[in-house]
């Protein structure tokens, strides 16, 4: 058995090094046609920050892992091909801001059609829509003349910022497919070290679905607790409160409950707006609202937040330094794909905050271009002021103090753990006054913070009264 997987990304590369390092009798090929990345993977400084990721791929590498850009000649040698590529949501055309664009995936069948001969099991590994199955089958038969292959859908369900425990002690492994021959090949790797009542299996359609599906119900909880937050902060609850009570119940459950400024990453958003799409197209259009309003709470929490920030500090941020601690979307990762920090930060540079951003992971390349892809029109068009903005009114800091000193307000963005272990005197003491302080995650100990002289803005929490009521 030999594999190769097209696409080394943050779900390509983490899950072949997986395979790599629990099979080292396979060889596994991963190939992508951006030489930066494959560069990247084949060094020390790799593509993706991952905690526990670098070990796994020096274990592997040079033994049976590797990274190139030969597609071709990988996808030939290999017995089972993964696709891995990216699934973003259409931004033109049928189905623009919603329906998934499948041109990569339809690339790599066509590329796979192109460079087999013999037996291929193709595995489907990115989210993709209910019968993408079936257009990669057509693409495999139409186009290839020695090729006979069975199609597998085995979506992943990692999370970033956890991605090699995740990997390692999954709670399941789904595999759909209709030839048992397939299904067993596949499962056989993943029982290397994988028990075998967690690899689940189901029809192809089945699989593609679950995995919408799974998003859509996690993203949903988060909505729904963040629904919640603007409730308890109108009420005087207190949101941390309000998870504990109901997560305590078992056939809700503790997990996922955490109220933030709203969910980001690559998926969610992409993978709901692609299930609203579906519903859409199967003439479902009350279903298609009901997934689709988890998506317009989250954008509502994003904008709530900023627009707390300018009420607080007197209805205006004009030439006032924000200190942004996190750009990430997660902690422990270095993706930066929808992160709620783009729009905030972007609203808040709006009302014309001078704004320092300090992120342990991210770079200032991608906090620029995040910041100006946030700002562009749909005609791919951006105005001069907001260029102007984000070159003269975004500066980056290399550690938290120095983003915070002088500033008028912090605001947490991504719940990164050194962000606890700050000298929170320290802080206070090169702030101005009053020292606003608005925690976007609920991260730090709020109490403490008061009692030092911050005054504490956090999500679901009527600050205000609390402190009226003093
Ligand atoms: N990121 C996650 O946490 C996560 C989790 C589960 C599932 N997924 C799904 O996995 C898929 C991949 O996501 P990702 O985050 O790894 O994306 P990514 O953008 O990090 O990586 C995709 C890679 O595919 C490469 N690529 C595109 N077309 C190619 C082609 N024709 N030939 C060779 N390489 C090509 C790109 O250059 C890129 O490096 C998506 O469908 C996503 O929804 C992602």
């Amino acid at each position: 058995m030999k594999i190769c997987c097209i696409g080394a990304g943050y779900v390509g590369g983490p899950t072949m090094a997986m395979i790599a390092k629990q099979c080292p009798d396979i060889p596994v090929h991963v190939v992508d046609l951006n030489q930066a990345r494959i560069d990247a993977w084949n060094s020390e400084e790799l593509p993706i920050y991952e905690p526990g990721l670098h070990e796994v791929v020096k274990e592997a590498r040079g033994r049976n892992l590797t990274f190139s850009t030969q597609v071709d000649a990988a996808i030939e040698d290999s017995d089972m091909v993964f696709i891995s590529v990216n699934t973003p949501t259409k931004t033109y055309g049928i189905g623009a801001g919603r329906a998934a664009n499948l041109e990569f995936v339809e690339k790599c069948a066509r590329q796979i059609a192109r460079s087999s001969s013999g037996h291929k099991i193709v595995v489907e590994k990115s989210t993709l829509p209910v019968r993408t199955a079936q257009a990669v089958k057509r693409i495999l038969s139409s186009e290839a003349k020695d090729l006979t292959f069975d199609v597998l859908s085995n979506p992943e369900f990692l999370a970033e910022g956890t991605a090699i425990d995740d990997l390692l002690d999954p709670d399941r492994v789904l595999i759909g497919g209709e030839s048992q021959r397939a299904i067993d090949a596949l499962s056989e790797i993943y029982a290397r070290w994988i028990p075998r009542e967690r690899i689940l299996t189901t029809n192809l359609w089945s699989s593609e679905l679950s995995k919408l599906t799974a998003n859509a119900f996690l993203a949903q909880r988060v909505s729904s607790i963040n629904a919640i937050s603007a409730l308890c902060e109108a009420t005087g609850a207190d949101v941390d409160e309000v998870a504990r009570a109901i997560g305590t119940d078992s056939r809700i459950g503790p997990k996922f409950l955490k109220s933030s400024i709203g969910f980001g990453g690559s998926c969610f958003q992409k993978d709901i707006l692609n299930l609203v799409y579906l519903c859409e197209h199967f003439g479902l259009p009350e279903v298609a609202a009901y997934w689709e309003q988890v998506v317009t709470m989250n954008d509502h929490q994003k904008q709530r937040f900023s627009e707390r920030i300018v009420k607080t500090m007197f209805n205006t941020v004009s030439d006032k330094k924000i200190g942004v601690w996190g750009f990430a979307f997660k902690k422990d990762t270095n993706d930066t794909r929808e992160s709620a920090a783009i729009y905030i930060c972007r609203d808040l540079l709006r009302e014309r905050a001078r704004l320092t951003i300090y992120d342990p992971r991210v770079s200032e390349k991608q906090i620029r271009s995040d910041l100006t892809y946030a700002c562009t029109d749909a005609n791919g068009q951006i105005s001069a002021s907001d260029q102007e903005m984000i070159a003269n009114n975004v500066t980056i800091a290399r550690d938290g103090y120095e983003a915070t000193s002088e500033a008028h307000a912090i605001a947490v963005l991504t719940e990164w753990n050194e962000f606890k272990e700050l000298d929170f005197e320290r802080v206070y003491q090169s702030m101005l006054r009053p020292a606003f302080l608005f925690d976007g995650r609920n991260l730090l100990d709020h109490d403490r913070l008061e009692s030092i002289g911050f005054e504490v803005h956090a999500i679901g929490k009527s600050s205000q009264r609390r402190r009226a009521e003093d």
